[in-house]
């Protein structure tokens, strides 16, 4: 059967992406955050996930106001990196597991939650970024990539605990897959971070270590956050958070935090990071 190991937590500001493709992760300024994932690169090296679920957003890359889906699943075969302004990011193409993406929309859809079907759909720095810091420069990803956008860019986005439920669904339709597959979860976007108006900049440190303390030890009671609360104590770009709570939901009530990494500032933003084991 398929199995859940590890849940993943992790920012994916854009500047990160653009200073690892240009070289610049040893300068002064990028150092302390690219060593605060050197633990997380070795330990996701060795344990060699086969699939990893990636929830992410879309930066009006491969949707728009056009077209805007609370919760969309890549069900292809491979994704490309989008071109975001300055040319695609110089990472591997995606390959995605349309067996395990199909079955994840179906066993959720029937659970009533109403998931998007995406057969194209090239993937921006809210997914590329987080894999980068994962995996470094590598010649291909080292392993395939289910892509799971939400919509946190156009009010209104889903709460905070229908996220978590849509874990909760995810783990189930996970554990049902007939197949041998070691799998993990990402959840990303955050920490705090404004990125326009006259709070642009805002951090919160607090709050952050808060949700990072919640996610582990008490993630019935950060289900509970309301989008006023995200948008006024993390700011407005802040409510990505909401995005971990899918990540959390699909593993066990007691999970092993095996690492966590916080650091001011990547760009506007606070970066987070964690690293959640499920019981073996
Ligand atoms: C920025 C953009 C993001 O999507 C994000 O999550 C964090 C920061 C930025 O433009 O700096
Ligand atoms: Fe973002």
């Amino acid at each position: 059967m398929a199995r859940i190991v590890a849940g993943v937590g992790c920012s994916h500001v854009p500047a990160i992406g653009a200073a690892i493709d240009l070289g610049k992760t040893g300068d002064p300024y990028w150092q302390p955050l690219f060593k605060g994932f050197e633990f997380s690169r070795q330990w996701i090296a060795a344990e060699r996930p086969d699939v990893v679920i990636l929830v992410y957003n879309d930066h009006a890359s491969a949707f728009s106001l056009e077209l805007i889906p609370t919760f969309a699943i890549g069900c292809a075969a491979q994704f490309q990196p989008a071109d975001e302004g300055w040319g695609p990011r110089p990472v591997p193409v995606v390959e995605g597991h349309p067996g395990l993406a199909w079955h994840i929309a179906q066993s959720t859809i029937l659970d009533e939650f109403d998931m998007t079907i995406v057969n194209k759909m090239d993937v921006d720095h809210g997914l590329t970024v987080p894999l980068s810091l994962m995996f470094g420069q590598p010649a291909a990803w080292p392993c395939k990539v289910i892509p799971l956008a939400v919509n946190v860019v156009q009010y209104p986005p889903p709460t905070g605990n229908r996220c978590y439920q849509l874990g909760h669904a995810i783990r189930k339709a996970v554990a049902s897959f007939d197949r041998d597959l070691k799998v993990m979860i990402f959840g990303t976007g955050g920490m705090s971070h404004q990125l326009q108006g006259p709070r642009a900049g805002l951090i919160n440190s607090e709050f952050d270590r808060r949700f990072l303390d919640q996610l582990s030890a008490d993630p019935d009671g950060l289900a509970r956050i309301q989008h006023i609360e995200y948008v006024r104590e993390a700011g407005s770009e802040g409510i990505e958070l909401v995005m971990w709570l899918i990540m959390r939901g699909a593993l066990e009530e007691q999970v092993r935090e095996l690492y966590r990494f916080y650091h001011v500032p990547a760009s506007n933003t606070a970066v987070g990071h964690i690293i959640l084991e499920n019981p073996r």
